[in-house]
């Protein structure tokens, strides 16, 4: 019976049968499904396989493999239990009802845990129903663990929400960490540039809207602005390269990756490339990277934060957030979000390799030089400021890689992957801030020596003495 394969029931399927894409309507948040609302479709009920677990994924069902006990345990869909029936309100999470909330990643959620108090509630919902499960007076650890815990259960369809209405107040909570955070890294390492990890943490907050609400209207003129920002105050700043290179490896949970590819790449255009690149194209440039991996809010939490290497289904899962990101951006494009349309492009194009390796159609060389099957300069620029950040991003299964060793490992790929005429400069230009960073870095401790005092007053300069004595003894008197 059970043969390890997963027969599945259409039902009201429209169209021709899609096996290799089925698993894109099963446990995605809610705004990637549009368009396939009332299809449904069941297992075989003696299969291991959990009915409605995002465990059941992947891209062809031939390829299904039945779980393992413990992977069975681990994936026990979330159930609401009675006391949190009385102790919550529980409201459907129909439609319009979502119309008025927000998800939020499991990065800003993080956050709440460091905050005493919070001014909005927090909900999650619970396939269709939506838990007030936080109310502000109830803020506690253990509450934050509860759903930190539901929302990174394999079984999924558990997600955290703020209310669009709240969505202010929760931003300002946010930028009340990183200032914090911002403060106490810059007590650590006094030689980083403000301005940049201010502007960074700015361009963190509208990234993070990106990657778990999706891209509309608003999260797009938002986007917008932050970028706009960026470039404007990224213009001849030497030390914007270096610090955020530095910076994550010091506080890696002010990190945003999406927004360490939107400054890297901004920085290329505006300081590295030669000709450096128009204001306005750098914009684009900087939106490309905001939006370059837009694609993963469609990719499940338990692939996204897996700790381990992915299984080569799941890569197959992951890689299909080009395909994604390219369709969610051209969405908003067409509904009036204000989004160029080169940044769908650099969605879809930004793991293509310079000789033809990469995905999602093996693109090659240089689309200046040929447009049917080159890649465009945006997507070159982006690919390496994407190596750039994931080498230096600490994740479960890597440690956070120093600038310097990030540098080493691309180049011995960057034969295959980058552009040299973009590649060059790049790993150039980081030398140069990074080396500029080091000689501020020295200058400020050579002038952070010992302090000493030069007294007229013979009494304190006795005192001094005589204090240092009584807690190391005597001093040796010289003889002359
Ligand atoms: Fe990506
Ligand atoms: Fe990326």
């Amino acid at each position: 019976m059970n043969d390890g394969k997963a027969l599945l029931f259409k039902r009201n399927w429209p169209g021709p049968f899609d096996s290799e894409k089925l698993w894109r309507f099963r446990g995605l948040p809610r705004h990637c499904r549009t368009g396939c609302r009332g299809w449904g479709f069941t297992f075989r009920a003696d299969l291991p396989i959990i009915p409605g677990s995002r465990s059941f994924f992947c891209a062809n069902w031939e390829r299904v493999t039945p779980l393992d006990n413990k992977q069975i345990q681990s994936s026990k869909k979330f159930i609401i239990k009675d006391s949190t029936r009385k102790r919550c309100k529980i409201f459907n999470a129909d439609e319009a009802t979502l119309q008025q909330f927000r998800p939020i990643s499991l990065e800003l959620f993080a956050y709440l845990w460091e905050v005493p108090t919070i001014e909005f509630s927090i909900y999650i919902r619970v396939e269709e129903e939506m838990i007030e499960y936080i109310r502000p007076s109830e803020l506690s650890a253990e509450l934050l663990q509860h759903v930190w815990a539901a929302s990174l259960k394999d079984s999924g369809g558990v997600e955290v929400f703020i209310a669009k209405k709240d969505y202010p107040k929760f931003e300002h909570t946010l930028s009340y960490v990183r200032t914090r955070k911002i403060n106490a890294l810059l007590e650590k390492d006094p030689s980083l540039d403000r301005k940049t990890l201010e502007i960074f943490s700015d361009l963190s907050g509208a990234s993070q809207m990106v990657l778990r609400g999706g891209v509309n209207k608003q999260v797009a003129e938002r986007v917008k602005s932050a970028a706009a920002f960026m470039v404007n105050q990224l213009m001849a700043n030497d030390l914007a390269m270096s610090t955020l290179s530095r910076m994550i490896a010091i506080v890696p949970t002010l990190y945003d990756h999406s927004a360490s590819v939107a400054m890297f790449s901004t920085i290329m255009a505006k300081q590295y490339i030669d000709p450096k690149l128009p204001f306005k194209d750098a914009e684009i440039i900087a939106q490309c990277g905001m939006y370059h991996d837009a694609g993963k809010s469609c990719i499940p939490n338990a692939i996204l934060n897996k700790p381990g290497a992915f299984t080569p289904d799941e890569f197959e899962v992951m890689k299909t957030h080009v395909q994604f990101g390219h369709k969610e951006l051209m969405n908003a494009i067409t509904n009036g979000a204000p989004i160029d349309e080169i940044v769908a492009r650099v969605a879809l194009e930004h793991h293509e390799r310079f000789t033809g390796k990469g995905y999602p159609t093996g693109k090659r060389g240089r689309w200046e030089e040929d447009p049917e099957l080159g890649i465009h300069v945006y997507s070159r620029i982006i690919s390496i400021a994407d190596a750039y950040s994931a080498l230096l991003m600490k994740r479960v299964y890597k440690p956070a890689l120093p600038a310097e060793k990030a540098l080493e490992l691309m180049e011995r790929s960057a034969p295959d992957d980058f552009d040299p005429e973009i590649f060059k400069p790049f790993a150039d230009g980081v030398r140069v801030s990074l080396e500029t960073l080091k000689k501020k870095k020295a200058v400020l401790e050579k002038n952070t020596g010992a302090i000493y005092m030069i007294d007229a007053d013979e009494k304190l300069v006795k005192q001094i003495q005589k204090t240092r004595e009584q807690n190391t003894g005597p001093s040796v008197k010289k003889s002359s």
